[in-house]
């Protein structure tokens, strides 16, 4: 093989795993703005998502829901950026940090179908809009 042909391969290598986080960002971007409007529309005083309120929902011990899944953390861990496991299955769960895991929040039905499901479990009812933004923003500096 060539340096030429050696070289092409390389870049190209290096330029898919670049395009696919740039898709990734895009696609959690739009998932955001769009809890945006709907928490905007739930409550005109919204300005923008808060970290800070989403680790809050994150590490908070609700007791509202399923007894084995007091907190978001009984299964995505102390840590979001390291293997989770779930309290119910005992099965592995992959890190829910966006920095480890970088295709996190990137497709609609699995974010919507997922929130639903775990926020019910943890607190006994879906997260609204505020808190799901609040969530992904949190994880997005995680
Ligand atoms: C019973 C264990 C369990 C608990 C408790 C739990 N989760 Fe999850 N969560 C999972 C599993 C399993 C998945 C799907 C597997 C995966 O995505 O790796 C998941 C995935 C998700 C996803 C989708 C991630 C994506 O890639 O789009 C979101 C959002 C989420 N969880 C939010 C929450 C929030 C918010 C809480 C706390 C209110 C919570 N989870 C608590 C087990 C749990």
């Amino acid at each position: 093989m060539t340096i030429r042909a050696l070289s092409i391969i390389a870049c190209t290598a290096l330029a898919l795993p670049l395009t696919a986080l740039a898709a990734g960002a895009a696609d959690r971007d739009a998932i955001l703005v769009g809890y945006a409007r709907q928490a905007k529309a739930a409550d005109s005083g919204f300005t923008t998502f808060s970290a800070q309120r989403g680790e809050a929902l994150y590490r908070n011990q609700w007791g509202s829901g399923d007894v084995r899944t007091p907190s978001c953390v009984s299964c995505h861990t102390a840590d979001p950026r390291q293997i989770g496991r779930n309290a119910k299955t005992g099965r592995l769960i992959e890190p829910a940090a966006v920095s480890s895991n970088p295709q996190r929040y990137t497709d609609t039905a699995t974010v919507d179908k997922h929130f639903a499901r775990d926020c019910k479990s943890v607190i006994g009812r879906d997260c609204t809009p505020l808190e799901r933004g609040d969530y992904i923003t949190f994880m997005q500096g995680q």
